[in-house]
């Protein structure tokens, strides 16, 4: 069985892609330093507890086991907080995983899956985002992404290490166990936003535009389950493991919704019929972000299986039974 170094997996993406790699026939081992995530979402698996920016805590768990690969979500993911304070950012973000991969080349480990983000692209230059698409990243955190990506570029030309950039656009949903989901704080995505109103532990919900070019003049944006980039995952890591190349992967449902049906949809399920209050556009908010994943498609064979209804309703699931 081999084993797979899982950082921040203590988190919303990596804990449900933990569950998945151990139904692969893998064995995660997890770092966290529990900054945000939540020790409850990973119960039964192995768990060292630190910082991956701290070289001789990954020196320690690096020699305790023999990993075949890194996976690493762990990040600061607030873009708001990025424009405010852009060194946190690239201290965990990017100046964090040059220490990691180092460390990781020092014990000869070269196979490295990396959360990357649709806020690699910036504002978008055609209605389907493909891999081809231009990236300049508006706030520092998708320089924070970026740079990353940059920088495994060179580190598979120089030294051989090959990685798996997968970005995502919004992750949202929670698993159908009802034992982990989505759980940040502060709660910034939209649909845990939404649940959060609907179950009345948020007071009413803003809607910020609505004179977008778009058909109700509101966002447009892609939703892709939990577990579908957890699926994802597992299918980069093996053909990772199999074949020598780095891979490039846009992953997102392919469909856009607009907030104000995102809303709609939500009060529906829910039949919570909460208060919602509009406000002018935010700054960095492009009208429209939809993924074209058919390279991932093609590729790997993936194929995300949650529409917006069953996405919501696993979210609404959770925030109405959470364990944490
Ligand atoms: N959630 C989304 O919609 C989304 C979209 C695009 C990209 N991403 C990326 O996916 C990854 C996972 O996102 P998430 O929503 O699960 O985030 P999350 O905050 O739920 O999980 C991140 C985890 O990393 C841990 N962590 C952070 N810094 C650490 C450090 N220095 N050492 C050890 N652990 C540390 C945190 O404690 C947390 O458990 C992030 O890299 C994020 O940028 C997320």
């Amino acid at each position: 069985m081999k084993n797979i170094l899982v950082i921040g997996a203590a988190g919303y993406i990596g804990s449900h892609t933990v569950r998945q790699l151990a139904a692969g026939g893998y064995h995660p081992v997890i770092l966290d330093n529990l900054s945000k995530g939540h020790k409850e979402a990973v119960a039964g698996f192995d768990f060292e507890q630190g910082d991956f920016t701290d070289k001789a805590c990954l020196e320690r768990v690096l020699q305790k086991y023999d990993f075949a690969a890194v996976m690493h979500f762990a990040a600061c993911t607030e873009v708001d907080r990025s424009v405010k304070d852009p060194a946190t950012f690239y201290q965990n973000n990017t100046a964090g995983v040059l220490t990691l991969l180092t460390t990781m080349l020092a014990h000869n480990i070269k196979r490295f899956v990396f959360s990357s983000s649709a806020a690699i692209f910036g504002e978008p230059q055609a209605d389907l985002i493909n891999e081809n698409h231009p990236t300049h990243p508006i706030n520092p955190y998708g320089r924070s992404k970026l740079m990353v990506e940059k920088m495994l570029e060179d580190f598979d030309l120089a030294y051989g290490l090959k990685s798996a950039a997968l970005r995502y656009f919004n992750a949202s949903g929670s698993d159908e166990s009802g034992e982990i989901g989505e759980s940040h704080s502060p709660e910034t995505h939209l649909i845990a936003r939404l649940v959060q109103t609907a179950a009345g532990k948020q007071n009413g919900f803003t809607v910020f535009g609505t004179d977008y070019p778009t058909p109700d003049g509101t966002c447009i944006r892609d939703f892709v389950h939990v577990n579908d980039l957890a699926r994802a995952h597992v299918l980069a890591l093996a053909k990772l493991l199999n074949e020598s190349a780095s891979l490039r992967f846009n992953l997102g449902s392919g469909n856009g919704h607009s907030v104000a049906e995102v809303v709609a949809t939500v009060q529906k399920i829910t039949g919570q019929d909460f208060k919602v209050t509009h406000a002018p556009r935010r700054a960095g908010d492009p009208a429209r972000l939809v993924a074209d994943s058919t390279r991932a498609k093609e590729m790997l064979g993936w194929q995300p299986t949650y529409d917006l209804t069953r996405i919501i309703q696993t979210a609404w699931q959770w925030e109405t039974h959470r364990k944490y």
